[in-house]
């Protein structure tokens, strides 16, 4: 059993900024969850801010005294925007109003916050961004043009997201929802290794069909795979997630394709896999599957005798990938789910696939779970990862597959 990992925003201090907007109230869940996921956050509020939120809610969770003024005689040096810029690994603005948007990108600095962000050594302090405002606001082409210009002095806005809105209208603008926010800033911090890559991932079990209401399948939860498409996601990736039946969230930012059978899976992967730089085969795709699947109930019969069926092998969806001509064939992991003689099967794999890596790991010890053990297999050897969260795995399987990677020859 590994120890439970490190909270994903350990050891990271946050300047949290609210400027003004009704998703203020959003804010008070956002700062909760930077503190569970284990980070300092310092509150840094407008005074429209204050208007929607009590700086002594956002003090109460955060567990510090919250930054408003910046002629606050608490900083001994009376310079609160150099203080805490200096101190943060990321400011995050959160809500960010058109009007703090717009004087953001003006580079205006006439309160706390925005002096704060001004101030900030940019190139080891990112800003991130959370706009929350009406639908019409964030289409008007002066909105537009501050965040191009936010955009191009290396912020990354985060969202907005669509739907209901506070005045009433529906559409763009919403303030993304704190876990959302979240999500984003962990994955701010992790290492680009795949940016400008693109990666196709299968994840999750197939169900064969025996009749409509019966099938063959496995138990694969699809964890796994899903925690690779987030890593990757995370690593600066382009991702392309196929997914067989499993009740998982889809990780931001992942374009995700729902089957259920292995060759609904190997008619959604096959056309895409060209596209893709790097495919990484997780799912625990059934071997065989019923040759005619019931049209109706099998029903018994009253004879005692159970129903046969005969099977056929399903397509090997990883070794047809591994087999596409050198210029439309995306660098192809594999993994191994074994109950016994893990490496030896592995390697067996390795060869029988034709695929430069292959992933092992235990399948009856981690299906289902959210911590596994992998061991890599290729060419050069053997590297183990030991026991960890699957998300842990992943972000360190990417890093060796980053490392491993080389690009197809061109057409
Ligand atoms: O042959 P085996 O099922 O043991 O190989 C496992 C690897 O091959 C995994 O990467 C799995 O996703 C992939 N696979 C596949 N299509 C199949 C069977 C396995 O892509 N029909």
């Amino acid at each position: 059993m590994s120890q439970a990992p490190p909270p994903d925003l350990q050891d990271k201090h946050l300047v949290l900024g609210l400027s003004g907007g009704i998703a203020c109230y959003k804010s008070a869940e956002l700062v909760r969850l930077l503190v569970q996921f284990g980070a300092t956050v310092q509150v840094v509020m407008t005074e429209a801010a204050c208007q929607f939120i009590t700086p002594v809610t956002m003090q109460a969770l955060s567990g510090r005294p919250v930054l408003v003024s910046q002629w606050d005689e608490r900083a001994p040096n009376n310079m609160a925007h150099i203080n805490a810029s200096r101190e943060a690994d990321a400011v995050l603005v959160a809500p960010a109003s058109a009007d703090f948007i717009a004087k953001l990108a003006q580079g205006r600095a006439d309160e706390l916050l925005s002096l704060l962000c001004l101030a900030r050594p940019s190139e080891r302090c990112p800003l991130l961004v959370a706009p929350a405002m009406n639908r019409e606001m964030w289409a008007h082409p002066a909105t537009q043009r501050n965040v191009a210009q936010l955009r191009a002095d290396g912020a990354l806005v985060l969202g907005p997201g669509s739907g209901d809105q506070a005045c009433g209208e529906v559409g763009d603008g919403r303030m993304l929802e704190a876990a959302e926010l979240c999500d984003e800033l962990v994955a701010s911090f992790q290492p680009k290794h795949l940016a400008g890559r693109s990666v196709l991932v299968t994840a999750g079990p197939t169900f064969e069909a025996i009749d409509p209401v019966r099938c063959i399948t496995n138990h694969s939860s699809g964890k796994m795979g899903f925690a690779v498409a987030r890593a990757a996601a995370e690593a600066g990736a382009r991702v392309t997630l196929v997914a067989g039946p499993v009740h998982l969230p889809t990780p931001r930012g992942v374009r995700r394709i729902d089957v259920t059978s292995a060759r609904q899976m190997h008619d959604a992967v096959l056309p895409l896999a060209p596209g893709h730089d790097i495919f990484v085969a997780t799912a625990a795709v059934a071997d065989w599957r019923p040759l005619q699947a019931g049209e109706h109930k099998l029903k018994k019969d009253g004879s005692g005798r159970p129903p046969t069926f005969e099977l056929t092998e399903n397509p090997d969806i990883l070794a047809t990938v591994a087999r596409l001509p050198a210029e439309q064939r995306p660098w192809c992991v594999g993994f191994a789910a074994e109950s016994e003689n893990l490496v030896r099967h592995a390697r067996d794999k390795l060869q029988r696939k034709g695929v430069p890596l292959i992933v092992g790991n235990l399948g009856p010890a981690t299906f289902g779970r959210d911590d596994n053990a992998l061991v890599l297999v290729d060419a050069a050897g053997e590297r183990e990862l030991p026991a960890a969260s699957k998300l842990a795995l992943a972000r360190a399987l990417v890093a060796e597959i980053a490392a491993r990677y080389r690009p197809r020859p061109n057409p």
